[in-house]
């Protein structure tokens, strides 16, 4: 039975492309949809990028610069780096322009923002290892999260802390889907600015919808409770994952 506080949320998996031609706004309330929102977001701008280390500093501004300058590890360093070069080549490559001159910048929650052309807008970034992902909502709204993860065994504590039973009934037997669906959990919160900051089984992945619930449920309604869409890709062994409303 569903408890009070949840409420189901409608996900799509249908790639991007179906829906390109769809002019944003238009009603789409019939299957395949699925959808009770009155329109549908088209799929964001996603950049993923190989994270190795970078001499090159030229692109970042004064403030940027000193952020990295207190990172201590050269991992740590060189995915920050990375992410922030592939958040100003995406941008330039959107919007026009050059990757110069655009800061990324972050709000009290850790949540990445970008200036650029005179406007600042929510961004979401991601890095593991040797890649690294940046993600923006086509119409610059907050309402995008990006996550990459390495498909690997992690243990079953580790699972049963983050997943709830239905996903852990779902993922069972499969390291890849675990690690989608974690994916798709941690984009959902750093979506609504949260992160891990609240319990990861708060968003609750369910085959095609995601269901909030808690200080998650409570950002969601605060955010007019959009429509979320989603798309998963696998690059070798890692999983990228961007949700957007
Ligand atoms: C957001 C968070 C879930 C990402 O963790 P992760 O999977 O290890 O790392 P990722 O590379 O996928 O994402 C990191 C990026 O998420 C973004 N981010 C951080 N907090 C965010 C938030 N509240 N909302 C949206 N995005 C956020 C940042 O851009 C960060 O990159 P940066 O540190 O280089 O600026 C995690 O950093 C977090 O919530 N931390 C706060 C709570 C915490 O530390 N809990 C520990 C319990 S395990």
């Amino acid at each position: 039975m569903k408890k009070p506080d949840e409420r189901e949320t409608p996900l799509s998996s249908i790639p991007p492309y179906i829906h390109a031609s769809r002019p944003p706004g238009l009603h789409a309330s019939t299957p395949p949809y699925l959808h009770t929102s009155t329109h549908l977001s088209p799929a964001p701008y996603l950049k993923i990028r190989e994270v190795k280390p970078e001499t090159n500093f030229s692109r970042l501004s004064a403030a940027e610069k000193n952020e990295f300058e207190k990172l201590k590890t050269p991992k740590r360093r060189d995915e920050w780096l990375a992410s922030r070069l592939a958040a100003k080549e995406l941008i330039s490559e959107a919007l026009g322009g050059t990757p110069d001159g655009i800061e990324v910048f972050s709000d009290a929650d850790r949540k990445p923002l970008a200036r650029a052309g005179g406007k600042e807008f929510y961004i979401s970034l991601s890095h593991r290892d040797a890649l690294c992902a940046c993600a923006i909502n086509r119409a610059l709204t907050p309402l995008i999260g990006v996550d990459v993860e390495k498909i690997e065994k992690r243990s079953e504590a580790w699972k049963k802390d983050f997943f709830t039973a239905g996903e852990y009934g779902a993922c069972a037997g499969s390291e890849e889907k675990f690690t989608e669906t974690w994916t798709l959990k941690e984009a959902a919160l750093k979506m609504l600015g949260l992160g891990l900051s609240v319990d990861a089984r708060e968003a609750e992945i369910a085959g095609e919808r995601v269901k909030f619930a808690g200080r998650a449920l409570e950002r969601y309604e605060k955010l007019g409770s959009p429509a979320i869409r989603w798309k998963s890709v696998r690059k070798e062994n890692y999983i990228i994952s961007v949700l957007w409303a």
